[in-house]
């Protein structure tokens, strides 16, 4: 036994930046930013606070499914950009919805989702729980250096959440890391301690863009490849490849090297940016509200990033 989608949701903060509002912040302009990454705006947060995102999300996501906050057995949430070290994500969320259930964070980066929903299957595989609340938001927005035009034109803010319940949907997956910090690093608040020598780092997202691109091609390409040859399916039978929604170009690439058709993969990124950990189900949410899915259709979610790490699930909706 493992798990089916009952529901999802999302949310977004209702500040709209364009490319033109980013011109004016740094040395870039529309035409780049659509051109070199396929952006055109993105929502990013004046008052909201991650908790907020995810809380707003995971409510969408519960009603979507016709579930009740004391119903679930678990929250499981991921995000790079908490409020907090601790309590995590996931607590917070907790306490807003008005659950009693277990409830902890797992930090993956921008493949969190994926890492979120093969620990809820371990869960159901055991039985031990019928309903959990998955759930992605980051506020990258806090988290980006507004003076570097390679990163702050990407990220943005938003929160994307799925309950799971017990069923037969979740059929494959796979996970690859690759231990490192020199091609994406978001290092942490460095602290006070008079004893440290430790020479203090920048607390915003760096990364080497054209490495992790590679890297992000490469990976989408191969995690599918892997999960079409073990499942003995062709390209024709997945209706819709849900990336995350790094860089368009990035999606392009991957659809040359598979050989597989542009209108085959969902592509919102013009829309919300980078999210990453909320970037898949903000992306499934989508998918699932427009009606796009039918009952036994297969999809496969693909995701990359810090870690590094990537990895792919094969779903039957
Ligand atoms: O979610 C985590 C995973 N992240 C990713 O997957 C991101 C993957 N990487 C990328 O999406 C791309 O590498 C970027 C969008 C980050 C950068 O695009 P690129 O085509 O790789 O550009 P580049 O870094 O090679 O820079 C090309 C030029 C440079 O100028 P010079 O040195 O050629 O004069 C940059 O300074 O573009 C310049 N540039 C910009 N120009 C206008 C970089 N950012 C900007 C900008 N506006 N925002």
């Amino acid at each position: 036994m493992n798990f089916s989608i009952l529901g999802t949701g999302m949310y977004v903060p209702d500040n709209i930046v364009t490319n033109d509002d980013m011109s004016k912040i740094v040395d870039t302009s529309d035409e780049w930013i659509r051109q070199r990454v396929g952006v055109q705006r993105r929502h990013i947060c004046t008052t909201e606070t991650t908790v907020e995102l995810g809380y707003q999300a995971a409510l969408r996501a519960l009603e979507n499914s016709g579930t009740k906050p004391e119903e679930l057995d678990l929250i499981l949430a991921a995000t790079v950009s908490g409020d907090n070290v601790s309590p995590s994500l996931s607590c917070m969320i907790q306490r807003k919805l008005g659950a009693t259930c277990t409830a902890y964070d797992i930090n993956a980066a921008c493949s969190a989702f994926l890492y979120l929903l093969e620990t809820a299957a371990g869960y159901f595989a055991r039985g031990k729980v019928k309903k959990v609340l998955v759930v992605g938001a980051e506020r990258l927005s806090k988290l980006v250096d507004w003076k570097d035009r390679g990163t702050c034109v990407i990220f943005a803010d938003g929160a994307g959440a799925a309950v799971l319940g017990k069923g037969s949907g979740y059929l494959d997956s796979t996970f690859t890391t690759r231990g490192g910090d020199t091609v994406i690093k978001i290092p942490a608040y460095a602290g006070e301690s008079p004893f440290s020598r430790l020479e203090p780092e920048r607390p915003f997202i760096h990364m080497e863009g054209q490495e992790t691109f590679k890297y992000a091609v490469n990976a989408i390409c191969s995690d599918i490849n892997k999960l079409l040859e073990q499942n003995g399916l062709t390209p024709d039978e997945i209706k819709y490849i849900v990336p995350h929604q790094a860089n368009k170009r990035i999606i392009d690439l991957a659809c040359i090297r598979l050989k597989m058709p542009i209108s085959k993969f969902y592509v919102n990124i013009q829309e919300y940016g980078n999210t990453s950990s909320a970037s898949i189900p903000i992306a499934l949410d989508e998918i699932n509200r427009k009606g796009l899915l039918k009952c036994g259709d297969l999809i496969i979610l693909t995701a990359f990033g810090a870690g590094l790490s990537n990895a792919a699930c094969l779903i039957r909706w």
